[in-house]
């Protein structure tokens, strides 16, 4: 059932980190999501932002992430414009408070896909539109929704179930999953050579809202003890988008890859146990990079088998799908006229 009281908090708000939300906010991202997902999959139109413009902003590169913000303009009935980092002013000859001000003049609401956090809020604090985060190198908010979308799927509930991320500790994508399962009541551990341990403030911010949910969070470097009663485990690439430290990452992180050992470590049955990747993902060599690793350093999977990868397991294309229907979640939430319809028979 949709709650239709917290539309009017939403409306006119920018989705920039989850921790400005409230747990019940983001938990209502999810749970539209999803009813958004029976919408599209019954054929009810939902065009909830009919003759509004949005601006996609890229700075860094993205399939996912452009690809679900520009189809779910559409879907929603609004008009995507796509800015890439070569097409446009911004960093180089105009600053974020002028771009802001102007595309806030334009357009409706704006994403934005960058390096620095400070970049999207200030898109935010000077547009007067809401802006959506379509990653940053802290953190990942919209990819968060279409997770436990996932999530929620697979088991039908969030509460109690543990998510393991495995990998490097300290990126974006470990920091929003710390943060967005605190919130949700799931277990979440992070399992990572000490030295890719998240920041002590992503740690505190997690802590606090566990207090509230109940769940528990465990930072380790001890694989077996990290993984031990899993229901997801989750990896993420070893190298984010504007880094380059590979050989580093290769040595700390080899260990690290999620295998078929590493499943079978969890203890936990086949049946409440699935495999989750952002992607992309680096489980052969048919990409460039892929290729030049194993040229250097031997190895032909990195973060994740091909195996498992490929496995009963994995659930990383329902993922990928879902960014489309929770990006529709955040953007008609936070910016539509909403007139939800009930789904007799078919929720979520
Ligand atoms: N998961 C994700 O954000 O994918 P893209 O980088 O392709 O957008
Ligand atoms: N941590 C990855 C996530 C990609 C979706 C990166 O920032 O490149």
């Amino acid at each position: 059932m949709i709650e239709s009281k917290i539309n009017s908090v939403l409306q006119g708000r920018s989705l920039l980190a989850e921790k400005d939300f409230k747990p019940e906010e983001i938990q209502y991202f999810v749970d539209f999501g999803l009813h958004l997902k029976a919408m599209k999959k019954r054929g009810i139109p939902h065009r909830y932002l009919e003759g509004k413009n949005i601006a996609l902003l890229f700075e860094k590169t993205s399939t996912r992430t452009r690809s679900a913000f520009t189809t779910a303009t559409i879907d929603l009935g609004a008009h995507p414009e796509y800015l890439g980092a070569n097409d446009i002013q911004l960093g180089k000859k105009e600053s974020v408070e002028d771009t802001a001000i102007v595309l806030g003049s334009m357009f409706d609401g704006i994403e934005f896909r960058g390096f620095k956090q400070s970049t999207v809020e200030g898109l935010a604090k000077y547009s007067g539109v809401p802006v959506w985060n379509g990653l940053t190198d802290e953190w990942h908010p919209t990819q968060m929704i279409a997770d436990f979308m996932t999530v929620k799927e697979n088991f039908g509930r969030l509460k109690g179930l543990t998510l393991t991320f495995v990998g490097d500790g300290r990126n974006n994508m470990a920091n929003s999953l710390l943060v967005t399962g605190s919130m949700l009541g799931v277990n979440v551990h992070i399992v990572a050579p000490k030295a890719l341990h998240p920041k002590q403030e992503i740690i505190d911010i997690a802590k606090k809202f566990t207090e509230q949910s109940g769940s528990q969070i465990m930072i380790t470097d001890d694989i077996k003890k990290g993984v031990l009663h899993s229901n997801v485990i989750y990896t993420d690439v070893w190298v984010s988008m504007g880094e380059s430290n590979w050989e580093e990452r290769v040595k700390l992180l080899t260990p690290y890859q999620v295998n078929m050992d590493m499943m079978k470590l969890t203890g936990t049955s086949d049946k409440e146990l699935i495999f989750m990747h952002c992607l992309p993902a680096f489980h052969d060599t048919n990409t460039d990079y892929g290729e030049n690793i194993k040229e250097k350093y031997g190895i032909s999977e990195m973060e994740v088998t091909d195996e498992v990868f490929r496995s009963q397991y994995a659930r990383q294309w329902d993922e990928a799908e879902n960014r489309m229907h929770s990006i529709k979640a955040i953007m008609a939430a936070t910016l539509g006229n909403l007139f939800i319809p009930d789904l007799p028979d078919m929720e979520g």
